[in-house]
């Protein structure tokens, strides 16, 4: 005869199987309310949208247009690949019908997308970058998709999504999702920072890492260096200084997802500061640097312009820029102080001409 089974005998890799996205929320939040399973539900359809776009990533090759620019500007005066049409198309069709979200703001649309039969009920809006680092596609490289949900306040009957332009501390939930060479979709409540990892076979993206916490300082430095001419003054002695110090090791992918995530588990600094053609940057707030930032503060570390957190930067406009210092606290500083330095010279400079 068989002993009386003891649930201490389960598997662990079955236990471990078992925690699924939907059910990390619910278990995170301590609730089965109403809130409680519309942000499970959310988030359920978000990894939905990570499932589709990675799986068109992974044949796009071998498929007919995939590949290669639509011949559009879009409004932030790139020009579009396919794959930001599909995935922005994808985020929409993941929510249509879904009770879950009245309204889109996505990097790739001028103007929000109302799903209006979800308004009564949706009380939620989705920003989102479909796809991050979209020069990678066309090389194999990684790619990612970064997202924020809002509450949605006031009625909004004009369309105008004015309460949109708040600061990066109304976010309830943030997170992105890698294409690398696995799927993986990392994410916060604002209770710590999550990491899944997408398993083919089951379909599901399962727990990988959980209340993962950056380094105070690590030897990464990620930035474009390619635009040192354009810098101010500043981010060159920074850039000086590590060259000339040792500790330090350069990485840059072109997908800021990818180069945030090693960050993120190794420690170090992402930039992109101002350049003389975008003094703000090139990397937008509301849909890049705000969610992105709100997992790093989650995750013990910090996200600044250069002179104030991001997440206390109020948007003059839906796509509005920010230069970006993110990563490690030791390491985000380091990149203040070159800029606090700076200015001081700047204003003893004015001072002694009065
Ligand atoms: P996107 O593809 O959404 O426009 O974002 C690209 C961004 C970001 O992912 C990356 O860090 C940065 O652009 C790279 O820009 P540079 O080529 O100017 O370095
Ligand atoms: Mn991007
Ligand atoms: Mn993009």
């Amino acid at each position: 005869m068989v002993d009386a089974y003891q649930p201490q005998d389960r598997d662990r890799a079955l236990d471990r199987d078992c925690m699924t996205l939907s059910r990390h929320v619910l278990q995170q939040l301590q609730s089965f309310s109403a809130d409680a399973q519309d942000l499970s539900a959310l988030m359920n359809r978000i990894a939905l949208a990570g499932k589709l776009i990675a799986r068109r990533l992974s044949r796009a090759g071998l498929m007919e247009g995939v590949l290669g620019f639509t011949g559009d500007v879009n409004v932030q005066g790139e020009s579009v690949k396919k794959m930001d049409v599909y995935a922005n198309e994808v985020f929409i069709s993941v929510f249509q019908q879904s009770g879950l979200v009245c309204r889109l703001a996505s990097e790739e649309m001028e103007q929000p997308y109302y799903i209006p039969e979800n308004c009564p009920i949706g009380r939620y809006t989705l920003l989102y970058d479909p796809i991050d680092g979209s020069s990678n596609i066309d090389t194999n490289i990684n790619v990612g998709s970064i997202f924020a949900i809002r509450q949605q306040e006031g009625t909004d009957v004009d369309g105008s999504a004015q309460d949109l332009l708040q600061s990066g501390r109304k976010q309830i939930a943030a997170g992105y999702i890698l294409y690398g060479p696995s799927t993986m979709l990392v994410y916060s409540i604002g209770r710590g920072v999550h990491a899944f990892t997408l398993d083919p076979s089951l379909g599901e993206f399962i727990l990988s890492n959980e209340n993962i916490q950056v380094p105070e300082h690590g030897p990464i430095y990620s930035v474009n260096e390619g635009n040192f001419w354009q810098w101010d003054e500043s981010i060159r002695d920074y850039t000086r200084y590590v060259h000339r110090h040792e500790g330090y090791t350069a990485r840059y992918s072109g997908a800021l997802v990818g180069d945030f995530h090693r960050i993120l588990f190794q420690g170090g600094v992402f930039l992109y500061p101002g350049t003389v053609k975008k003094p703000e940057g090139k990397l937008r707030l509301l849909y890049e640097s705000a969610p992105l930032a709100f997992l790093m503060e989650q995750a013990g570390g910090r996200a600044s312009t250069g002179t104030q957190d991001i997440l206390d930067v109020l948007p003059e406009k839906l796509h509005a820029r920010t230069p970006l210092v993110i990563g490690s606290k030791e390491d985000v500083s380091l990149v203040e102080s070159f800029i606090h330095e700076q200015k001081r010279e700047e204003e003893d400079k004015l001072a002694m001409k009065r």
